[in-house]
């Protein structure tokens, strides 16, 4: 028997079984959630007027907006003593967005992520260390369970206490880590100062989410723990981790699990559903989720939808970043994600930076804060930062300010990391 189930083995299958669960998801959720029957009456549809894929284009989005308007529980389309679970992501301004799951959406979330350890290279029998945050946030629980489904053993460690994540990797000896791929450079930080050599660690598998992250950062967490480094994407509001994940075989842009998530990408601005291959927002539809069906769901994620290497489900290309992680730098769009991709063409600074905006006057100000390596004295410090300045400048097309300080000096976060610093709006014009 197969280790994990990938789903339908052909184009027409994996469309014929979209068709049918995104028809049942339309009319659970009509039916069952008072939001989806006034927001599907506003804009004149009802499941019935969904007789092909493509008529989904006639529903209404969902933002983060509805799922706010309706705290906590307002969106749950069955009744809270069939909710056997909640979590719920904090966001930075005001109330967190809740959500919920059935014993059956906690089931199918388990086998998605035992599928997605499973395609990153995991197997039965062998040890998983969890260092994605327990409790709320989805990446901690979502990650344990799916370990556990697909046969591993669970180390479940949760964030935090660097020293310690350090001690069972050593002593425990796991074979795959699930964490975000900052704190992974946190872990290997301290791996360095303890003097212990992390290629020489048990670790041979990294699924690394939660955050964008570049190639070469995956290029640097492979060399530097001697491992193979899969990206993991995902979210509360249609999940949580294990929405899509890369292939260890390809290392192509995480697959989406089509078969429980339809994926549409729409021009931010009109709302219009773009052909496959056009860079633009990600909008999901759950198919088989009971608690809290998501229809159309706004991701702010920006991405194209590539064709399936090992599977028919398609890919997603690597998120280059939100739009709300956007910044807008005298008139150029820049995410902190181009920023990373050029520290680290700098071989004397290290993956930990900072980027500060101000605007003294009437223009921007870029201030670019990096951590020099452990073996870059001061002197090569500040020519690499004048290297640095150089390529900002002609790939991305900002003029900036370098600052390199010493290894250790900025923060480390055991979640997701805050690189960016916008103080435009208290430094007046
Ligand atoms: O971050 C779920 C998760 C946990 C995914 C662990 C992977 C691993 P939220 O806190 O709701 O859920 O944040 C979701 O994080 O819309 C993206 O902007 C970003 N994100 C998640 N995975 C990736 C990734 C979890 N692989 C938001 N690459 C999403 C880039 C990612 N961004």
């Amino acid at each position: 028997m197969a280790e994990v189930d990938y789903g339908p083995a052909n184009l027409a299958e994996l469309r014929a079984l979209q068709l049918e669960r995104l028809k049942s998801t339309l009319a659970h959720a009509y039916a069952n959630s008072p939001h989806y029957a006034k927001a599907f009456d506003a804009a004149g549809v009802t499941p019935d007027d969904l007789t092909s894929l493509a008529d989904l284009a006639r529903f209404p989005f969902t933002t983060k907006a509805d799922l706010r308007a309706t705290y906590p529980f307002g969106m749950f389309a069955v009744p809270q003593e069939q909710v056997s679970r909640i979590h719920a992501s904090s966001g930075t301004t005001g109330k967190p967005t809740v959500v919920g799951y059935t014993k059956r959406d906690i089931e199918i979330w388990a086998s998605l992520v035992a599928r997605s350890i499973h395609a990153a290279g995991g197997r039965p029998g062998m040890k998983a260390q969890i260092s994605y945050g327990y409790g709320l946030f989805t990446g901690g629980l979502g990650a344990h369970y799916g370990a556990e489904a697909l046969g591993c053993t669970v180390i479940p460690m949760s964030g935090g206490q660097t020293e310690k994540q350090v001690q069972l990797i050593c002593d425990f000896k796991p074979d795959i880590i699930m964490v975000t791929p900052s704190y992974m450079l946190a872990i290997l930080d301290e791996f360095r100062r303890q003097g212990i050599d992390p290629r020489a660690s048990s670790l041979k598998y990294g699924i690394f989410g939660a955050e964008p992250w570049t190639e070469a950062m995956r290029r640097e967490v492979e060399e530097a723990f001697d491992i193979k480094a899969c990206d993991i994407y995902g979210l509360s509001e249609v999940m949580g981790p294990g929405v899509a994940q890369e292939f260890v075989s390809s290392q192509a842009g995480p697959t989406i699990w089509e078969d429980h998530f339809y994926p549409e990408v729409i021009d931010p601005a009109t709302g219009e559903v773009l052909p496959d291959g056009e860079e633009g927002e990600l909008v999901f539809t759950s198919l088989t989720k009971q608690a809290l069906p998501i229809i159309r769901y706004r991701t702010r994620d920006l991405t194209r939808l590539l064709p399936g290497i090992e599977v028919p489900m398609r890919r997603m290309a690597k998120i280059t970043g939100r739009s709300d992680d956007m910044l807008i730098i005298r008139g150029v769009n820049v995410f902190p994600t181009q920023i990373e991709e050029q520290v680290l063409k700098c071989e004397g600074l290290a993956p930990h930076f900072e980027v500060e905006i101000t605007r003294p006057g009437r223009m921007d100000e870029v201030l670019i804060i990096v951590e020099r390596r452990l073996d870059c004295d001061e002197a090569r410090g500040s020519a690499e930062g004048a290297r640095l300045a150089g390529y900002v400048k002609e790939v991305i097309g900002i003029s900036a300010r370098t600052r390199i300080v010493e290894s250790g000096a900025l923060p480390r976060s055991s979640g997701k990391a805050a690189r960016v610093r916008d103080l435009r709006d208290r430094t007046p014009a």
